[in-house]
């Protein structure tokens, strides 16, 4: 069976309507991230990368007049758990192997404890590899999911990825990782 590309899984409308509401750019640059740390943590860079793209589908906007209320999304948020049915849906459709739709779909439902009671998660290495990626990109006040990326752009780098994992790269890439801001309950 042909890989299910992240070209592919970009191009699905599924895809182009909850990714891009939490933030195409955060999407892809912790997909970016993903693969480095994947190469670092001995993880299949296809599943982290995948699981990075697709972390924060799940993502609903808690707007109150025009601006985003951080309040009511700590309250009510699920993100990470509707994310999580949403992509391994999107997954399945498009023919991913079942095996991997589940590992994907659990880092995604892992990548965030915000909306868990106190207390500590042991991760496995994919869902720690999601999970860093995730922090990697993030920026104060959750501006992060307000970056600004192209679908041309976006389908460039997307590429790129994709041939750095079919051709099993070690990378270097052209984001900047945030190392500052290693928390994660916004994001
Ligand atoms: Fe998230
Ligand atoms: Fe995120």
């Amino acid at each position: 069976m042909d890989r299910i590309t992240l070209v592919d899984i970009f191009e699905h409308p599924i895809t182009q309507k909850y990714v891009k509401r939490a933030g195409l750019s955060h999407a892809i640059s912790t997909a970016f991230y993903a693969y480095d740390y994947a190469v670092e943590y001995n993880v299949n860079p296809d599943l982290a990368v995948k699981a990075a793209f697709l972390h924060d589908i799940g993502h609903y906007t808690w707007y109150e007049n025009g601006k985003w209320n951080y309040t009511l999304y700590k309250e009510n948020d699920i993100h990470a758990i509707k994310g999580a049915e949403r992509a391994h849906k999107l997954l399945v459709r498009l023919g991913e192997n079942p095996v991997h739709a589940k590992k994907i779909a659990l880092a995604i439902l892992l990548h965030t404890d915000s909306y868990l009671p106190g207390g500590q998660l042991e991760l496995e290495p994919l869902q720690k590899v999601v999970a860093l990626a995730d922090s990697a990109d993030e920026e104060p006040g959750g501006l992060h999911h307000y970056k600004k990326m192209s679908d041309i752009t976006a389908i460039k780098k997307l590429k790129e990825l994709d041939h750095k994992i079919e051709h099993n790269e070690t990378s270097n890439h052209s984001f900047q990782k945030n190392v500052t801001t290693p928390q994660r309950r916004l994001s």
